[in-house]
């Protein structure tokens, strides 16, 4: 496994292998399983996988969130020389954002609700820092959890507008046996608010079983979810979502599909999930 800190070395190493196809997984490390899903699906699809380690401080809102972002290089090194992968990049905050940096990108309307409204810079941060490892790494396929699915969604506008010349693959959400999603922010949860926060998946399930039993008025599954949440003390609603899977407007009757998303604070730690549901989905 080769390891580059520079963007010289991520250069001269990706110069080494033109006509092989590369699967990328960025990632801002502090490596769980879900991580490593996409790690072995891109391992299956292409010739040479690599990865980013990189805590990008341009996506997130405040100073203080960027300060207790858990990190550990060493194990997510080992993690990933485990897997086979055959490059990681991980390079300063000075090598991504050298003195002087002006240019960022901005995602219009897809990047604008749910979290965007909530974290007004986020996906900026992301196009910004993304649209520069997909033309460092040069990736034929880029790998992302469904976990963060209007995450999917600005990827996707970024990589077509700009016409960078790889495929979006977007991975199912990897769960903790009690449906939590798996996140690197679970690492903070204090006990008491891991025991509560499978309510975060409970809740899209209600939701879903609700639309499942014929429900068709977006309003009623929003406060479905909400009822739900608000059984346990613990939890602070930010957002809850029944938005139309593509544009993530808010819908008012669901006739196809939908997105099921949310937002829950569990004191100062804050939890993103989701569920799709298809046109004619059944009781789960
Ligand atoms: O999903 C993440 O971990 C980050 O948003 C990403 C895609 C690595 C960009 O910093």
């Amino acid at each position: 496994m080769q390891i580059a800190d520079t963007i010289e070395e991520l250069r001269r190493i990706r110069r080494g292998s033109e006509a092989e196809s590369w699967g990328f997984v960025p990632t801002m490390g502090f490596l769980h399983e879900g991580h490593l899903h996409l790690v072995r699906r891109a391992r299956q699809d292409n010739d040479r996988v690599a990865v980013s380690l990189f805590v990008n401080p341009s996506q997130f809102g405040e100073a203080q969130d960027l300060a207790n972002y858990p990190r550990n290089l060493e194990r997510d090194l080992e993690l990933l020389r485990g897997e086979g992968v055959d490059l990681v990049f991980c390079p300063s905050d000075e090598e991504m954002y050298p003195a002087g940096f002006q240019t960022y990108i901005t995602v219009e309307e897809v990047a604008r609700p749910l979290e965007g409204a909530s974290r007004p810079t986020h996906f900026r941060g992301v196009a910004t820092v993304l649209a520069k490892l997909f033309l460092l790494v040069r990736p034929r396929r880029a790998y992302f959890g469904q976990k963060d699915a209007q995450q999917c969604a600005v990827v996707r506008r970024l990589v077509e507008d700009l016409g960078f010349d790889l495929e979006v693959v977007a991975c199912p959400t990897v769960r903790e046996p009690d449906g939590l999603a798996m996140s690197s922010r679970n690492a903070r949860l204090s006990a008491q608010q891991r025991a509560a926060a499978p309510v975060v998946f409970g809740s899209l399930k209600a939701a879903a079983a609700r639309i499942a039993a014929g429900e068709r008025d977006a309003e009623a599954v929003r406060e479905t979810m909400r009822a739900v949440l608000d059984g346990e003390p613990r939890a602070r609603v930010d957002y809850v979502s029944v938005a139309d899977p593509e544009t993530l407007e808010e819908l008012e009757q669901i006739e196809g599909g939908a997105l099921l998303s949310l937002a829950v604070f569990f004191g100062k730690i804050r939890l993103i999930d989701n569920l799709p549901i298809e046109a004619g989905d059944r009781p789960l």
